[in-house]
């Protein structure tokens, strides 16, 4: 009998182990699914930011990506307005839907402190209520209906353990189920056996020998979510070869979507792939210049080919 050959992705979690906060990550995604399929939500999980690489067991120097997690975030926004739940598997300290507005010193600038002998008192400012008011809203309404779920990951392997995680709760929701996989996950990692313990020593340059990181797009598809909505990214440089290499991500994969951008265009441009249809979505100047974001059409693109599929594909 021929021996049964493990899959590049099932060694690579055979050899590494889950993050800490793993079990308490997979309760909170089996209860909120749970609870979002007994109203009949949809649910979009949203993998945003990159994953680091770790070059040391005890971490001091990693390989990381420019991912900013803006495309995720933003994008999460529009999937709530449009009534979707949201789970957000997200890199830490990437940005977040609605705090996304206001990092760096933003938030500080909209306030005005109040000292007096008796008390001590914080203000909005007046010409910034207008900013905050309707993120707040938004926020507060995602919130108190307990549509957003937020876990967080920082390596690439505790992304591989969340993303099968919450792979595992959404498969009940079948069609209902949306992914939507934003993030840069790393392409090269140093295996475990081959990293050392500690600091490397700053001496002498390292020899350090990578190795390719499995693609999940395949398990995902094919027994995770195989009736899901499957969403994937492709980021390239080079305009000449985008369109070709998503059009090959999905012939390889099957899934429903693959959206094309190029690095520096990615806030203006995007090329939507599907197996029997392409199309671009762009942003004009003017609409760029009034705050107009990209994501705002992605969703509502994406949105429409959803409602399409769920009405062919009945669970
Ligand atoms: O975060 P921002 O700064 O806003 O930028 C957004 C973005 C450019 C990162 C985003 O729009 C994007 O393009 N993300 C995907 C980047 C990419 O090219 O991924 P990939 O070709 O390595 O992977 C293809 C798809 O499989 C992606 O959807 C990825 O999330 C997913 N993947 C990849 C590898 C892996 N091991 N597992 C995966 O699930």
């Amino acid at each position: 009998m021929q021996p049964i050959m493990a899959s590049q992705w099932e060694e690579f979690y055979a050899s590494h182990l889950p993050p800490p906060d793993f079990e308490d990550n997979r309760t909170l995604l089996k209860e909120f699914c749970a609870r979002q399929s007994k109203v009949g939500q949809r649910i979009v999980l949203i993998t945003s930011g990159g994953t680091t690489v770790p070059l040391e067991h005890n971490t001091v120097r990693f390989v990381d990506n420019f991912s900013a997690g803006m495309r995720g975030a933003a994008s999460a926004e529009y999937f709530l307005e449009h009534g979707y739940s949201v789970i957000f598997m997200h890199r830490l300290k990437s940005l977040e839907p609605f705090t996304r507005h206001f990092s760096g010193q933003k938030f500080m600038d909209m306030l005005d402190l109040q000292i007096t002998e008796q008390d001590t008192s914080i203000t909005v400012k007046p010409d910034s209520v207008d900013v905050l008011a309707p993120v707040l809203l938004n926020y507060k309404a995602a919130q108190e209906t307990g549509r957003i779920l937020y876990v967080n990951f920082t390596t690439v392997a505790d992304y591989f353990w969340l993303l099968r995680a919450a792979c595992e709760c959404l498969a009940t929701l079948g069609p209902k189920a949306m992914l939507y996989l934003a993030a840069a996950v790393s392409d090269f990692y140093v295996p475990s056996n081959e990293m050392p313990t500690h600091k490397i020593q700053s001496g002498a340059v390292p020899n350090i020998s990578l190795q390719l990181v499995p693609k999940l797009l395949s398990p995902v598809v094919n027994l995770w979510v195989p009736h899901a909505f499957v969403v994937s990214f492709k980021l390239e440089t080079d305009e000449n070869i985008l369109l070709s290499k998503a059009r090959d991500s999905l012939n390889k994969y099957k899934h429903k979507l693959v959206i094309g951008n190029i690095l520096q265009t990615r806030r203006q441009r995007v090329v939507f792939v599907m197996s029997d249809d392409s199309y671009e979505v762009t942003l004009t100047r003017e609409q760029m210049i009034n705050g107009i974001e990209i994501e705002e059409h992605i969703v509502t693109n994406i949105i429409n080919h959803h409602t399409q599929y769920m009405s062919v594909h009945k669970f």
